[in-house]
């Protein structure tokens, strides 16, 4: 048997439509009968499938208590969990970048920058490969507020259409990094359950979209 978990919300429809693709029988997770269950049975095949927040991903796959996770490289990038990375699956495709008020220069000047984040490391990390010294904020979320009250200078966001930006006068300025969703496994799992995965693998590889359709 196979735990995988999946993330709930933003990639939660398209992970499903990636198994059904493969040819597993998904339908105890359709939305008419799923109710309040988070512990869900593929009908076709021995893989159990649970439905949790997106760091919570990782601590369930680092600890084994789930086998592999579907988890977008946002929470993997943010986030400092042990296991191996196996499969980009093509959907849920955006980009961190660095955005703030129209028109504005973020570099202009020599005043201490402020930079607010729901995703500080990724945001720290940034700006330390570049050697560049900002303030980095953590805000849970709404972060397009923050340049806007004047809390910060610019974020560090998730861009997918770029509507929300554009909604508040804010622009990208530059990119971060792109992003997509992961097959991420334990690594025990990996050898223990190799027959199991050998089979998984190949089935979502096979169906995984190429970049020009998602
Ligand atoms: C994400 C992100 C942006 C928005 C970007 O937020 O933080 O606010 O989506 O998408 P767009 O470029 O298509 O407009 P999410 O919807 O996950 O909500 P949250 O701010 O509550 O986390």
């Amino acid at each position: 048997m196979i735990r995988l978990a999946l993330t709930k919300g933003r990639i939660e429809e398209k992970a499903i439509d990636l198994l059904k693709a493969a040819g597993y029988d998904c339908s105890d997770l359709d939305a008419d009968k799923r109710g309040r269950k988070l512990l869900f049975k593929i009908a076709n095949a021995d893989i159990e499938i649970v439905l949790v927040k997106a760091a919570d991903v990782l601590t369930y796959v680092e600890r084994g208590v789930c086998d592999a996770g579907i988890v977008g490289e946002d929470t993997i990038m943010e986030g400092n969990g042990s296991f191996y990375e196996l499969l980009d699956l093509g959907f849920g495709r955006c980009r961190f970048a660095l955005a703030g008020p129209k028109g504005r220069n973020f570099y202009d000047g020599y005043s201490h920058k402020i930079v607010a984040s729901k995703y500080p490391k990724v945001t720290k990390e940034y700006f330390n490969a570049q050697g560049v010294d900002v303030e980095v904020v953590k805000i849970e979320g709404s972060v397009e507020l923050a340049p806007l009250l004047g809390l910060s200078d610019a974020i560090v966001d998730i861009v997918e259409t770029g509507s929300t930006l554009k909604a508040n006068g804010l622009e990208v300025y530059e990119d971060v990094a792109p992003i997509s969703s992961r097959l991420i496994v334990n690594i025990a799992a990996i050898k223990l359950k190799k027959a199991e995965f050998d089979v998984l693998i190949p089935r979502l590889t096979a169906v995984i979209p190429p970049s020009s359709e998602n």
